[in-house]
């Protein structure tokens, strides 16, 4: 009975972890971000889904500094915008992460202006993201650096390093740190990447959007990724396209239903304009509501020791009661 007892909660710590639901806003979206962030789809609002709203607004300067994408809608700027965010989410559970990018003011994706960042003026960088986190009351950075550049894979191990200084900087002071990488083995950062940054980062979303689905074939099914990520896995977020309602050959609904089988991975929605309308239904907003942890998980990546801990407020309740339960069962 001991042994079966014993074997039965490490069952139940292995199985039940948070995950991350992240959604974004991009600079040209936020009226209608905020609409929807706003909405009420029958008992259900996107807060009760979302663990993390990523701000797109950020770009490196090219000398360690920030600078504001070029792309805000008319009449918006950033200080005025995140902060209606940072109100939004105030009291939500929900936390707002200052998201940087390298599209630069010409419109294309700037590997150098990336790399002008993560390399080249690292510390300086690494100081502007951090500063700027706590001037704007943000929970975190999400780094979206990105090409289709392959043979940008020889900046691996300098784009990990970075990784590794800027997550201990933002976990010294309670923050979070996210990346985000190709789907599978092109481009740059991708799937090759993963298993050198989980342990430095909070999180990985895979941006495979409609590229990816539970029905994919090989690389492009959601379990591809999943077993990919390993024991790592409640660390990913996969990505899911906002703008669509049928992609791989399932509708929005039952793509989130691989979500509810599949609890040990997240969700990444780009992006909270949600402009598809199957994505603006209670349904889908309660199943997203049913996978968030009560409790947002801390930022303690796994390698720092704090796995269980990290989702113990989320499993303390389901434990208690079926212990209680089993020793009942068991006089
Ligand atoms: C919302 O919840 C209430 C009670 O919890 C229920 O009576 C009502 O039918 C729900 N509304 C919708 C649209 O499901
Ligand atoms: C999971 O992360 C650890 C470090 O935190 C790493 O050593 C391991 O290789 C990772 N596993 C996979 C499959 O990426």
């Amino acid at each position: 009975m001991k042994i079966f007892l014993i074997v039965l909660i490490f069952l139940i710590f292995l199985s039940v972890e948070g995950v991350y639901i992240e959604s974004w806003v991009p600079a040209y979206g936020i009226t209608k971000s905020e609409t929807r962030l706003n909405t009420q789809y029958g008992n259900y609002t996107m807060d009760q889904g979302l663990t993390h709203l990523s701000l797109q607004f950020w770009i490196p300067d090219g000398s360690g500094g920030l600078d504001w994408t070029h792309q805000f809608e008319s009449g918006k700027n950033g200080d005025d915008s995140s902060k209606v965010f940072v109100d939004w989410a105030n009291g939500k559970n929900v936390k707002v992460m200052l998201c940087v990018f390298n599209l630069n003011k010409d419109g294309s994706w700037d590997w150098e202006l990336a790399k002008s960042g993560f390399e080249t003026y690292r510390s300086t960088f690494i100081n502007s993201l951090v500063d700027e986190v706590e001037r704007l009351d943000l929970d975190g950075v999400d780094i979206d650096f990105e090409t289709t550049e392959s043979s940008k894979s020889e900046d691996r191990d300098s784009f990990v390093e970075f990784l590794k200084d800027l997550g201990e900087a933002l976990r010294a002071k309670g923050k979070d740190l996210f990346v985000n990488t190709f789907a599978y083995i092109w481009n740059a950062p991708n799937q090759d990447w993963w298993e050198l940054m989980f342990e430095h980062v909070t999180g990985i979303n895979s941006m495979g959007y409609d590229e990816i689905g539970r029905n994919g074939d090989t690389w492009s099914a959601y379990s591809f990724s999943k077993d990919a990520a390993g024991t790592n896995s409640t660390q990913l977020m996969l990505g899911m396209p906002g703008w669509v309602s049928t992609w791989k050959g399932d509708v929005t609904i039952d793509q989130l239903k691989w979500f509810e089988e599949n609890k040990e991975v997240g969700i990444s929605i780009w992006d909270a304009q949600i402009l598809d309308s199957s994505w603006q239904t209670e349904q889908v907003w309660e199943l997203i509501a049913s996978l968030k942890p009560d409790a947002t998980p801390t930022p303690t990546p796994s390698s720092n020791q704090d796995t269980n801990g990290a989702h113990m407020n989320f499993t303390f309740s389901f434990t208690f009661c079926l212990l209680i339960f089993i020793a009942l069962l068991s006089f």
